[in-house]
């Protein structure tokens, strides 16, 4: 018998993640919650039928009820980024329904690890922890995992590596203050610089500057062409509910709640953490450079604010 995943909003990002998690292997039941119970029935039928052509994962649609039981319940309910709008932006329009849900997921899943890929994504964790009294590596956020894996699909782009020989993350907030973690980029145990210069494809200042760009407005991109950004987070989801239903302990750029970071108190950034059946682990601080611990706190900072501002 596998894990039970509870899916909370059966928009395009649940439903990326419920077909992702239909194939992945350990997971024999997902159940799809949504305020718009046909919609949730719709896609669960759907999604069921592709599953039946692999695994032998149910889908169904339920109610909170249903999530008895289960190890990992995702939220993704919200509204999402529309053009022109930051993710901080949301926070407003997110956050009651995001609070809403947590309560009623832990009346009956009370033992579950809470994913969370609403935006503001960083700062949803901070209520089911501040204000529900979950420990801190019971609620993440899907945070940077998501730019840390458009780092190394461009710098596997740019180089003709393949993506999985890239070493390399992203840290602080999932959104416009993210932070490029150069210094600990490798391949091959070499700084990605180095080796790229012998590839003959080196990365200058202006180089970085261009990829760090291209990584942090990727969503917008997606969003102006095709109207949503759900595959990547679909995908992003999938991979960190396998690696708590496995007991991986594979390390993820997620977000916590920190009650400090770098002189910032009360913040919930993304640093490498441990992804198990437990949920995170505390964050590890990595080696940074000057110019990446100034940018650091000052993400962290925002998100202090934002917490703040989000749980007056
Ligand atoms: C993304 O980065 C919108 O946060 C979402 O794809």
């Amino acid at each position: 018998m596998g894990a039970r995943i509870g899916i909370i909003g059966a928009g395009q990002v649940g439903a990326a993640a419920g077909y992702l998690l239909s194939a992945t292997p350990g997971i024999s039941q997902i159940v799809l919650v949504d305020q718009n119970e046909a919609r949730a029935a719709g896609e669960a039928a759907d999604i069921g039928h592709a599953a039946a052509f692999g695994t032998a994962a149910r889908v169904s649609e339920g109610d909170y009820a249903d999530l008895a039981g289960a190890s990992v319940v995702v939220i993704t309910a919200g509204a999402s980024l529309k053009p022109g709008q930051t993710r901080l932006e949301l926070l407003h329009q997110n956050l009651k329904m995001t609070d809403t849900i947590i309560g009623q997921v832990l009346k009956v899943a009370p033992d579950a690890v809470l994913l969370f890929a609403t935006n503001p994504v960083d700062v949803m964790p901070s209520i089911a922890v501040h204000r529900y009294g979950l420990p801190p590596g019971r609620a993440i956020g899907t945070g940077c995992s998501l730019d840390s894996i458009r780092f190394r699909d461009r710098l596997a782009d740019y180089l003709g590596v393949a993506a999985p020989a890239i070493h390399a993350y992203v840290l602080g907030e999932h959104g416009d203050s993210s932070v490029p973690h150069w210094s600990s980029a490798q391949i091959a145990g070499m700084p990605v610089t180095d080796f790229a210069a012998q590839l003959g494809r080196p990365i200058d200042a202006a180089m970085q500057a261009q990829i760090a760009e291209e990584v942090r407005t990727s969503a917008y991109r997606i969003k102006a062409g095709k109207g949503v950004s759900n595959f990547g987070i679909g995908g992003c989801i999938a991979r960190l509910v396998k690696a708590i239903v496995a007991d991986e302990q594979s390390v993820f750029a997620v977000s916590t709640c920190m009650p400090e970071l770098l002189g910032v108190r009360d913040t919930c950034v993304s640093l490498p953490h441990l992804i198990g059946a437990r949920g995170a682990s505390a964050p590890f601080m990595p080696r940074l450079n000057a110019e990446e611990t100034e940018a650091l706190r000052a993400s962290a900072a925002l998100l202090s604010s934002t917490i703040a501002d989000g749980l007056q």
